[in-house]
């Protein structure tokens, strides 16, 4: 029986209202999630128009547990790949520029539910080049304020690179959020080491383009930065933007959804990725920078010797051990967690992204995954790191209150 035969009416008519807004172009993005099929580990299917070489394609992200792989389809192939993964998933959510069809499954019954959207200004066409200025607009005043952009609202030249920057960071970003499983639309977020903020103006603005209400807190050490950040935010009227002067360490915010460190420094990371874990904020990001803590108490295992004897290969290894501890710290507590490179090595050296979002709620952390810990710090003979340690602190702190919240 072919897949078309075995599905339902309802299945049938949203394929359809899929095919229309392709061919009308209307269509804006589609999200297969509840993946029940033979992949393992692939949890949901993202489809977005591009433009590739002048060509009207879908993008498709097809989104692991811990991995994104993208794959373009002319829309013939995109169609047919949807229809087969229609079939593996339980829910199907089509958003259009003006109204968002969603479909679910279970075994009872199929539901074909339609919503109205807001009209989309029919302008933001698909080609690549659009797609990248999709997130910010180049016309915002804030980006003259911030030394991005001219007069004429053009990127200046030797600022391009921290553009591009900027725009991938928005990007990852706004499928983070797209990800996270909340109704609300009130985001409490606070950017650690907020530096000349340029990536906490993009979020304000980007998620206030979005129909979200965020407040977003800059944190930073350094008083004419925050002073110049509080300026600008004043000028252009973000309310709901404010710089703290102080440090990451001694920050403490009462709420927490969204917790952002881009390359804070050293074990400033870890201060604020506790900040998150102890507040149950939704999601964590952050792009460590200058990991200091663990190379002087760095030991090499006898069997990597050889290859440990350079000087840079222990840097390196150091590194990659303080963000693998990192990454695992956060799985033990709740969080799907993914390390992926957030920028090609040729805009910044510091390239490296942690992304957690939280799934499970856990009485204590998962003790497989804090053995593996515990293997991994004595095979280098590492004593102490400070994620873990603000932690096992808080834990004696609450174990001592009598309090099991
Ligand atoms: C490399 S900049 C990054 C700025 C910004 N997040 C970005 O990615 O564009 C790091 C910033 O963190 C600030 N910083 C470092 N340690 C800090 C701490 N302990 N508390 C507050 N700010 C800190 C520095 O002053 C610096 O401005």
């Amino acid at each position: 029986m072919s897949i078309w035969q075995q599905s339902s009416e309802q299945e049938q008519e949203w394929f359809l209202a899929l095919e229309q807004a392709l061919a009308e172009q209307r269509f804006e993005r589609l999200i297969l999630s509840q993946y029940h099929g033979e992949q393992t580990d692939l949890e949901k299917i993202i489809f977005k128009p591009v433009a590739l070489q002048q060509q009207a394609k879908l993008s498709c992200i097809y989104r692991y547990k811990t991995q994104d792989i993208t794959k373009n389809y002319s829309f013939e192939e995109a169609l047919q790949q949807i229809q087969q993964l229609l079939s593996e998933c339980k829910q199907a959510n089509l958003l259009l520029n003006d109204a968002e069809l969603q479909l679910k499954k279970n075994k009872k019954k199929v539901q074909l539910i339609q919503s109205k959207r807001q009209q989309v200004n029919q302008q933001q066409a698909n080609t690549h080049n659009r797609e990248k200025q999709r997130y910010l607009q180049l016309t915002q005043p804030y980006l003259q304020d911030l030394g991005i952009t001219d007069q004429q609202a053009k990127v200046i030249p030797s600022m391009a690179k921290k553009w591009k920057q900027i725009n991938k960071f928005t990007e990852i970003f706004s499928n983070a959020i797209a990800d996270l499983p909340t109704q609300q639309k009130e985001l409490q977020i606070v950017d650690f080491g907020s530096g000349k903020g340029y990536l906490t103006f993009a979020m304000y603005d980007y998620l206030q383009q979005q129909g979200w209400q965020p407040h977003i807190t800059g944190v930073e050490l350094r008083h004419n930065l925050v002073e110049f950040c509080q300026d600008v935010a004043q000028k252009n009227g973000f309310q709901s933007l404010s710089f703290f002067e102080g440090d990451v360490r001694s920050y403490q915010p009462e709420k927490l959804d969204v917790m952002v460190a881009l390359h804070a420094c050293d074990i400033a990371t870890d201060f604020a990725i506790h900040c998150g874990i102890r507040l149950n904020a939704s999601m964590i990001m952050c792009a460590p920078c200058c990991h200091k803590e663990l190379r002087p108490q760095f030991k090499s295992p006898e069997v990597l010797k050889p290859m440990l004897q350079y000087g840079i290969h222990q840097t390196q290894q150091a590194e990659m051990l303080t963000d693998a501890l990192r990454a695992l710290l956060l799985n033990a507590y709740g969080y799907e967690t993914k390390v992926f490179e957030f920028i090609g090595l040729e805009h910044t050296s510091k390239n490296k992204m942690i992304l957690a979002i939280k799934r499970k709620q856990l009485d204590q952390p998962d003790p497989k995954i804090m053995a593996q810990i515990e293997a991994l710090k004595a095979m280098y003979g590492i004593e102490k790191q400070s994620l873990q340690r603000l932690l096992e602190d808080e834990q004696v702190d609450q174990e001592r209150l009598g309090c099991r919240c």
